[in-house]
């Protein structure tokens, strides 16, 4: 069984992310955005690490008591393994330990796999932003989570992930 942890990014960490941005997004961030990112002091980034190899990461942004999810992405080999789970909980125990009430995000509507992602992680939808996408003008939901331990503890419960907390 391959050991499976989360931690902080760090800055060793961004040549990986950004090979892992790269595959995941149609607009990636630049290196220049990932690195404000680590100088954010409102940002706050987690990856999860496959036998030491980073494999996803997950991003969130801090303004009093609201996290604003701004990033997530695993590498696509590694998809459909309960990482994206994983490396979520780890940003959401982050945001719950900082004192944070509730979440936020927006996605794509179109993008299945992330919408299951949040469901199952307690995001519930709660408006559109139209044509919020500029590559292709596609709409985003708004989703907010403002029930965060219980969600973490039940995505967790569910696949039994408890024991690699
Ligand atoms: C979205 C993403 C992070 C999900 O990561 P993942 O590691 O595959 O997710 P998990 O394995 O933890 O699965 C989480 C849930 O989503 C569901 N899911 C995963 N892939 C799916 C797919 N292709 N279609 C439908 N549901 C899917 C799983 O079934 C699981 O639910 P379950 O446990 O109830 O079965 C990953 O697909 C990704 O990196 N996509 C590209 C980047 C991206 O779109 N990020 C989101 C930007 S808003």
């Amino acid at each position: 069984m391959p050991e499976i942890l989360t931690r902080p990014m760090c800055p060793d960490d961004l040549d990986r992310v950004m090979e892992i941005e790269h595959q995941a997004f149609a607009i990636p961030w630049t290196r220049a955005d990932m690195e404000g990112e680590l100088n954010n002091r409102a940002a706050r980034y987690q990856v999860l690490t496959e036998d030491g190899m980073v494999m996803a990461y997950a991003g969130t942004w801090f303004v009093i008591d609201e996290g604003h999810i701004t990033n997530i992405a695993v590498a696509p080999e590694c998809r459909g393994k309960g990482y994206g789970t994983r490396v979520m909980a780890a940003m959401m125990r982050n945001a719950v330990d900082l004192g944070v009430t509730y979440m936020t995000l927006e996605v794509r509507v179109g993008n299945a796999p992330a919408l299951a992602l949040y469901k199952k992680m307690g995001f519930k939808k709660a408006g559109v932003r139209k044509k919020y996408y500029e590559d292709n003008g596609e709409d985003a939901y708004i989703m907010v989570n403002d029930r965060l331990q219980l969600s973490i503890d039940r995505a967790m419960q569910e696949k039994k992930l408890l024991k690699n907390r």
